[in-house]
C-alpha cells in the first residue's frame, strides 16, 4: 500500500506573467505572456507527493468561485483525496506572479479562502490526520492553524514536516518541539534564525541555531547550491543536479512533496533528499507551479540518464 501523506495548507490560483525583468517600485512594464495556473504552496506540495508516489489527502479551503472549482478539480485529477477540502463563502486564494528572463520570480499572495482554514475546520477532519504517515504544513494559512496541526501531529505520533514559507519573522518558540523536519530556503532560514544565510557556512550556523531551538532535523534548500541537512549529530551538504532553469516557481514545493513521499515510503533521509532534489531540478526546467512538477517516471528516467 502506498505511504500516506496529508498536506494541510493553501491553494491559490496563480496569475502569472513573464517579463524581461521584475518591475521596480512605481514602474509599469510590458509583460510577454499571461497564464492562470493552479498553485498555492499546500496544493503544490500535495500534487508533488501524489505524482511522486504517495497517497495524498489535502486539508484546506477554496472559495465558492470559479477558481475554487478549478483548484479542486486539479487535485482530483491527481487522485488526491479532497474529502477535507472545504468550500467557503468568498474568493479563493490568488497569487500574482512575475517571472523574469533569469527565471527568478516575485510573488504577492492574497489569502482569500486560505485565511478561513481555522483550527476548528482542521479538527473536523481528525480522522484524515490520524490516517497519515507524514503531515506537511506551510505558512500560507493562519498561524494558529499551523500551531494546532503541529501539536496534533506530535500527539498522534506522526512524522511532521514544516516548510516555513513564506516567513519574515521567527516562529513561535513552542512550535519547534513538534517539528521533525524543518525545511526553509535561505531567506526563510535567515528570518527564523536571525542570521544572514548566503553560503554553506552561514546555512550551517543557522541550522544549528534552529536545532538548538528544538527542531528535530533541518534541511535548508539553497537553490542551485543544493541543500544542507543538519540532524543534530552531523551536517551534510547535498549538491543540486545541474539543469537549465526556466522558472523556479514551486521548486521548493516539489522538493518538500518529493522528500515527504520518499520518506513516507521508507527511503532513508539521504535518499529522500536526493530524490526531492532531482524532482525540484526537473520542475525548474518547466514553467508554472503544478504543471512543472514531474512524475515518478520522470525522476527515475533522470536518475538513470
Ligand atoms: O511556492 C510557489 C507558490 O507560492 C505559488 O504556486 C503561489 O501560489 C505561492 O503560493
Amino acid at each position: 500500500m502506498p505511504a500516506k501523506v496529508v498536506v494541510v495548507g493553501s491553494l491559490n490560483m496563480d496569475l502569472v506573467t513573464r517579463a524581461q525583468r521584475l518591475p521596480r517600485a512605481g514602474e509599469t512594464l510590458h509583460g510577454e505572456s499571461f497564464a492562470t495556473v493552479s498553485g498555492g504552496k499546500g496544493a503544490n506540495q500535495a500534487v508533488a507527493s501524489a505524482r511522486l508516489g504517495a497517497q495524498v489527502s489535502m486539508i484546506g479551503c477554496v472559495g465558492e468561485d470559479a477558481y475554487g472549482e478549478q483548484l479542486r478539480a486539479a487535485l482530483q485529477a491527481e487522485q488526491i483525496d479532497c474529502q477535507a477540502l472545504t468550500s467557503v463563502e468568498g474568493s479563493s486564494g490568488v497569487a500574482l506572479i512575475v517571472v523574469d528572463d533569469n527565471s527568478q520570480n516575485a510573488i504577492v499572495i492574497v489569502a482569500g479562502a486560505n485565511g478561513l482554514l481555522t483550527p476548528d475546520v482542521v479538527a473536523g477532519f481528525d480522522t484524515v490526520l490520524m490516517a497519515a504517515d507524514v503531515i506537511i504544513c506551510q505558512l500560507e494559512v493562519p498561524m494558529q492553524t499551523v500551531g494546532y496541526v503541529l501539536t496534533r501531529g506530535r500527539e498522534l505520533g506522526k512524522t511532521v514536516i514544516l516548510n516555513p514559507a513564506p516567513a519574515t519573522s521567527p516562529l513561535p518558540a513552542d512550535w519547534y518541539s513538534s517539528i521533525d523536519y524543518l525545511i526553509p530556503n535561505e531567506s526563510e532560514a535567515s528570518a527564523l534564525s536571525g542570521l544572514p544565510v548566503d553560503s554553506l557556512e552561514s546555512a550551517e550556523l543557522a541550522a544549528s541555531r534552529l536545532i538548538a531551538a528544538g527542531a528535530g532535523k533541518v534541511i535548508i534548500t539553497l537553490g542551485p547550491q543544493g541543500s544542507l541537512f543538519a540532524s543534530g549529530q552531523s551536517v551534510e551538504h547535498f549538491p543540486a543536479p545541474k539543469v537549465k532553469a526556466v522558472d523556479t516557481t514551486a521548486a521548493g514545493d516539489t522538493f518538500v512533496g518529493g522528500f515527504a513521499a520518499a520518506l513516507a515510503s521508507g527511503k532513508s533521509e539521504a535518499e529522500a533528499i536526493r530524490f526531492g532534489q532531482v524532482a525540484a531540478a526537473l520542475s525548474v526546467t518547466r514553467a508554472g507551479a503544478q504543471p512543472s512538477i514531474p512524475s515518478l517516471s520522470d525522476v527515475q528516467a533522470f536518475k538513470a540518464s
